[in-house]
């Protein structure tokens, strides 16, 4: 009998509910700590609804589009912000959009909701073609390449760029590093409730301390040189939105102002940066599998997931991608 009753509305393409296994008051803890994108894509193969326990408190993993359109927009209000999760979100975004609730967030939605019409979202596109033709270029046949982190470039380019009207370039590196440094600390948080607090000076809060102040500082600089240059003529961009005084003249403070571009740099490159890095993977080994089957199979070990020197990375390793690309090219 599991302890997660899905409503008859919602559609299972798999069978019902799976209680996931595990070991007592621990459950699933110390198999997602050791290959968290493994035991995911396990549960996810093995239901649509995924329900276990760690520490008495019951989690649900849900794999079908319904299922978190049901959470995320349905019946939002239902699901509170106040868990582990969001909490280790917020040492790194504070309380911008992805993680505040109730009246503050409904303020802060309406003033950003803007800048994501539709209207303005296609006028990005050729900024988009732009920027990625000029990353485009920089590769050349028979290289090797960090695809992963040519997609961290790139799309942190085109968020900040599009949003914020900065270009990042110049320390896109640093910034991008600072960043997965972040995600990475929101992840080891998450899997790690004995955790020591964040004040403590061990090696992992040290270096996320830094790289946060790395963040704080182009994020502050961002927001220090709007105020000095003020607003944009053309209407303005997602900073400028944010800077405008409401309706009853109030106007946002630097910290939340900080919060809510540093959701934006977060929100906006890492999750795009993943689904394209996966996509150019899928890419490569579904037009080499079809070219080079035999050769392959001694690489991947005869199936379309990546083969142990790729597992436990969270993205397919650029020599995994590249060895495709060179099999591929070899013909
Ligand atoms: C493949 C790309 C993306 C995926 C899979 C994705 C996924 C998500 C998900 C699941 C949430 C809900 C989180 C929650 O409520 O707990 C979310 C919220 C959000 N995302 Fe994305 N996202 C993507 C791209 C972007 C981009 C490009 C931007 C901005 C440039 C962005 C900005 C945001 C913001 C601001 C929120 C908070 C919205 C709110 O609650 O008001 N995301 N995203």
């Amino acid at each position: 009998m599991t302890s997660l009753s899905l409503p008859s509305t919602l559609p299972l393409r798999r069978p019902a509910v799976v209680e996931w296994p595990g070991i007592p008051v621990l459950g699933p803890l110390l198999e997602l700590r050791k290959d968290q994108l493994g035991t995911f894509t396990r549960m996810g193969a093995a239901s649509d609804a995924v329900t276990f326990s760690i520490l008495n408190k019951r989690l649900h993993l849900l794999s079908h589009p319904e299922h978190m359109k049901h959470v995320l927009v349905d019946n939002a209000k239902n699901y509170g912000k106040q868990t582990r999760g969001y909490q280790a979100m917020r040492s790194v975004v504070g309380n911008g959009l992805l993680t505040s609730e109730g009246d503050h967030w409904l303020r802060q939605r309406r003033i950003a909701s803007p800048a994501f019409h539709k209207k303005r979202i296609d006028a990005f596109g050729e900024t988009f073609v732009r920027i990625a033709a000029e990353a485009a270029a920089e590769w050349t046949r028979e290289e090797e390449r960090d695809v992963s982190r040519d997609m961290m470039r790139l799309t942190l380019r085109i968020a900040t760029i599009t949003l914020l009207s900065r270009d990042v370039s110049s320390e896109a590196d640093a910034v991008g590093e600072a960043l997965t440094v972040g995600l990475e600390h929101i992840i080891r948080r998450m899997n790690t409730p004995w955790a020591l607090p964040e004040s403590f000076p061990t090696p992992g809060n040290v270096r996320f301390r830094r790289a946060l102040a790395r963040l704080d500082s182009v994020v502050n600089a961002t927001i220090a040189e709007r105020r000095a240059r003020g607003p944009r003529e053309d209407g303005g961009d997602l900073l400028d939105m944010l800077m405008t005084p409401a309706e009853d003249g109030a106007t946002m403070t630097d910290e939340q102002l900080r919060d809510e571009v540093m959701t934006i740099m977060l929100a906006g490159h890492e999750t795009t940066a993943m689904s394209l890095t996966w996509t150019l993977w899928l890419l490569s080994i579904r037009k080499w599998k079809r070219g080079c089957a035999p050769r392959s199979r001694k690489c991947w070990a005869g199936d379309s997931r990546p083969s142990p020197t790729c597992r436990g990375s969270s993205t397919p390793t650029a020599s995994c991608t590249s060895r495709c690309a060179s099999i591929r090219r070899r013909g």
